[in-house]
């Protein structure tokens, strides 16, 4: 067999994604017609659906159904998207490019951008929800499932790293502070889509634990290699405008660490995210490849 192929797998996965999101929310029409366009702006500008392509790859892993995660595939990318839309405000990072397109709030004003923000947030727990519904997966399950993502993307997770990003760009804080940053803006939901995957997926717990440890390290990986994007990456292949972390004085792996040490923290997470998938075969062969792919990465 040859090299697996991880450039065709993201994109047959993406377009699976992209055609079940399809599905989510209604043609924009009706007096709440431009908040369902800007929604939809957002959500289709273009983005890579790694968490949901790593919550279907983990419940293929543990030898689950993909029939079973897709709801609650495109309830992860609804959360993060959300995030962007939020992410970019001029309150928060003030950003005026995203997913090669201007972003939510210039084309639809910041009121519209923060409720579309909000309208993603509320609707993925819907999705979520649906994950029982065609009672191949237990109740406890997609309870389990709920209080995970609700954990990784609430002030327990996400929001606490975006609030602490926020604050340090006032102040000057330690490598040890940044780690913590990231393993909740970023790493908590991607970890989290790696759980719910496995869950959903019907793994057993030694399975989940792995899947969990590889998507910390995956996530870490993913938020310094998105810092050092920042610093030496391309506008036309990211979608997104490099150098904005340094205006804002914003305190990054780079940052802190340099480009060259930046790169080694995050070879050495990659490492550990290879390390945690050991008891795999090679049916987890598009985890170990996304791993990989991290540290080359141009978008
Ligand atoms: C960007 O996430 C924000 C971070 C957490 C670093 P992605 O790089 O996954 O963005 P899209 O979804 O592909 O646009
Ligand atoms: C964002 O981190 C993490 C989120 C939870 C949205 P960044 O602010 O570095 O993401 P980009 O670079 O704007 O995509
Ligand atoms: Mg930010
Ligand atoms: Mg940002
Ligand atoms: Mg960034």
């Amino acid at each position: 067999m040859g090299e697996f192929d991880l450039k065709r797998y993201l994109s047959e996965r993406k377009l699976l994604v992209d055609t079940a999101l399809e599905e989510c929310f209604p043609v924009p029409a009706g007096l709440e017609k431009r908040l369902l366009e800007a929604v939809r702006y957002s959500l289709f500008a273009g983005g890579k659906r790694l968490r949901p392509i790593l919550c279907m790859a983990a419940c293929e892993v543990v030898g689950g159904d993909l029939k079973t995660v897709m709801p609650v595939a495109c309830a992860l990318e609804m959360i993060h998207t959300y995030s962007l839309i939020h992410d970019d405000l001029p309150a928060m990072d003030n950003d005026d490019y995203r997913r090669g397109k201007l972003t939510n709030h210039k084309v639809f004003g910041e009121a519209t951008a923060i409720l579309a923000g909000d309208a993603l947030l509320t609707e993925a727990f819907d999705f979520i929800a649906k994950a029982g519904s065609n009672g191949k997966v237990s109740p406890d399950r997609v309870l389990r499932v709920v209080g995970l993502i609700v954990k990784a993307a609430g002030y327990r997770g996400m929001i606490a790293g975006q609030v602490i990003d926020l604050e340090s760009e006032t102040r000057s804080v330690d490598l040890a502070t940044v780690e913590y940053m990231h393993i909740h803006k970023t790493g908590a939901l991607l970890s989290a889509s790696l759980e719910a995957g496995a869950i959903l997926g019907g793994g057993s717990e030694e399975q989940v634990g792995s899947l969990q440890r590889y998507g910390h390290h995956l996530g870490l990986a993913f938020q310094i290699t998105d810092d050092l994007l920042d610093v030496e990456g391309d506008v036309q292949l990211m979608g997104k405008t490099p150098g904005s972390d340094a205006a804002r004085n914003k305190k990054t792996y780079p940052a802190l660490l340099g480009v060259t040490g930046s790169r080694e923290a995050a070879r050495e997470h990659v490492e550990q995210a290879l390390d945690a998938l050991a008891s795999f075969d090679d049916s987890a062969g598009p985890l170990r490849s996304v791993a990989r792919y991290l540290l080359v990465r141009k978008a």
